[in-house]
């Protein structure tokens, strides 16, 4: 779930990541209830096309700001992916477990908390500075 604490003042971002947070809370409610192998592969689909097109968006600011830790960031970008496409390689070729959901909480959620706190409040304390001496 999404708390206030992960707000990193770029409306642009914290909407993108609040949407996020839903969709993950959607899917592990669905893995909860015992959902279909296909709606739980359905779901993780979703998650990693919103997670291409948010990351993109992120990306594509720290580009047009000249962020200094763009390839570092991207990086971090790219191994949360990997960690989707294995749970859909996963959930496609067996039915959600409760251990799944365990792991969904540990590898995404958490991580994706942490990368929030950390490194994407790094990168919205460079960009608004930025943002408020070069309004693009
Ligand atoms: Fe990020």
């Amino acid at each position: 779930m999404w708390t206030d604490d992960l707000a990193v003042g770029i409306d642009e971002i914290d909407s993108q990541h609040k949407a996020l947070f839903e969709q993950l809370d959607k899917l592990l409610d669905a893995c909860v209830a015992g959902g279909e192998r296909e709606e739980v592969v359905t779901m993780l689909c979703f998650l990693d096309q919103y997670v291409v097109a948010h990351f993109s968006a992120e990306e594509k600011l720290q580009q047009e700001y000249g962020y200094p830790g763009y390839e570092k960031h991207r990086a971090e970008h790219e191994e949360f992916m990997r960690r989707i496409n294995r749970f859909v390689e996963e959930v496609a070729a067996a039915a959600p477990t409760r251990d799944l959901v365990l792991r969904v909480n540990q590898t995404l959620i958490d991580w994706l908390k942490f990368h929030i706190l950390a490194v994407d409040k790094e990168m919205s304390e460079f960009l608004l500075k930025k943002m408020r001496c070069n309004p693009i």
